[in-house]
């Protein structure tokens, strides 16, 4: 480590656990492919990539934080300008709702319909009579929304008690009717479905359970267009990525894109949850799925999940090789870090449950015998996905103590 490293962790909170069921050497094969797979990502990407205002984000080589880290590359794909939404779950959610709407629609017709065949006749009155649902803690909800407001149908969206009064507006600002629930985000996720039953919704979900797969597999599906588009910008590949954690769809994503692609020679994929709502983590540890109770209090919002997806545990219980845990202070240290680099890098502005993974990565870099149990060297090229800026700009100021216009400015 260098010795002007500029962060100083007041709680570092790091606790890698080697996955002893990662299989390194097993092809990725056909199961797998049948959740996430290069050829449903072809049609995604000609999906998505036909939306407006789709661009691909930048993704920012930080040399001098790499310096300090004693690695050879520091990358870092921003997602805070996907679609104008703030984080890279734009990508996901409003596909799904355009695959749920193209295949409604298109069973009541009797015959096969696309996005742009929504908004005219005789499809428009069709799709403006669905409603799309979901829980969220904030991003999935707006991408949810964003996508209904594009394709014409209408949304209502459950958000749990501690999700903040700038999220909410946020999705409201799309044309959804937001609902407050008591309890934490799983209690919102099971109300929203038991009110879709009985009022005759579409679930658009971004974490799968049992009798419940297609639309988290599209959402999951519109998130590999990232990946690829950051593999894509790397001039080498990268030979560790530090992935955020929730539900497992984003770290899935990105394990399988390189799984898939690369099999044995993929990049170590570490997955990073906050420490009191570690529900991959304690999966791996007791070598199943297992629920991580309570209220889930964490400041990072998009990363308070107490339950695993199924479908993106299929892929990361034999392909993620370390799960780990860190703490809101340390997240905090490392949103402040973006905001002020040292060194030359570039300013960014990233949110709370952008950082995890990078803040997990300094930890390590810190760390002697982790660097080695984690191989972990000065000729390590490491990815991150920031993904998402200030989606709540009160509490980034808060926590930062600058706007993130200040920040840019
Ligand atoms: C900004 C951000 N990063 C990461 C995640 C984690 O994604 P997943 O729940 O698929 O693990 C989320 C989920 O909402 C999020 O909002």
């Amino acid at each position: 480590m260098n010795q002007d490293f500029p962060i100083r962790y007041v709680n570092p909170v790091f606790r890698p656990f080697l996955n002893p069921a990662c299989q390194r050497e097993a092809a990725y094969g056909d199961a797998r492919r049948e959740i996430l797979s290069q050829s449903a990502l072809e049609v995604a990407r000609a999906e998505i990539q036909n939306w407006p205002g789709y661009g691909v984000t930048p993704l920012h080589a930080l040399k001098a934080l790499a310096h300090q880290m004693n690695v050879a590359s520091v990358h870092y794909k921003d997602e805070g300008g996907r679609f104008g939404l703030g984080s890279f779950k734009a990508l996901g959610g409003a596909y799904a709702v355009a695959r749920l709407l193209c295949q409604a629609v298109g069973e009541r017709l009797g015959h096969r319909v696309t996005t742009a065949d929504l908004l005219t006749a005789p499809c428009r009155e069709l799709t403006q009579a669905i409603t799309v649902t979901c829980a969220t803690d904030g991003n999935h909800g707006r991408s949810v929304a964003w996508g209904a407001q594009l394709l014409g149908c209408q949304c209502v969206i459950y958000i749990h008690a501690t999700v903040s009064e700038g999220r909410r507006q946020a999705i409201e600002h799309y044309g959804a009717k937001v609902i407050r629930t008591s309890g934490n985000y799983d209690d919102a996720v099971r109300q929203a479905d038991r009110d879709a039953k009985s009022i005759g919704r579409y679930v658009i979900s971004d974490t799968s359970y049992e009798g419940y797969m297609e639309v988290p597999r599209d959402v999951m599906q519109g998130y590999q267009l990232m990946v690829e588009e950051a593999a894509q910008q790397m001039d080498e590949m990268p030979t560790h990525v530090f992935i955020q954690g929730g539900v497992g769809g984003l770290a899935a994503a990105v394990c399988g894109y390189f799984w898939e692609r690369f099999g044995n020679a993929r990049p170590r994929v570490i997955v990073v949850e906050p420490e009191r709502a570690d529900c991959l983590m304690q999966s791996a540890r007791n070598g199943k799925i297992t629920a991580v109770l309570g209220d889930l209090d964490t400041l990072m919002a998009g990363l308070a999940c107490g339950e695993v997806s199924l479908l993106a545990w299929k892929i990361l219980e034999s392909g993620a090789d370390v799960f780990a845990v860190v703490s809101d202070q340390a997240a905090i240290d490392t949103m402040r870090l973006l905001a002020s680099p040292s060194g030359g890098d570039i300013p960014i502005v990233a949110g709370e449950s952008a950082v995890a993974g990078l803040a997990a990565a300094i930890g390590v870099a810190k760390n002697a015998s982790q660097r080695a149990a984690l191989k972990l060297d000065d000729r390590s090229r490491l990815l991150f996905f920031g993904t998402e800026r200030d989606t709540d700009p009160v509490l980034y100021a808060q926590l930062v103590g600058r706007s993130s216009e200040d920040v840019l400015a």
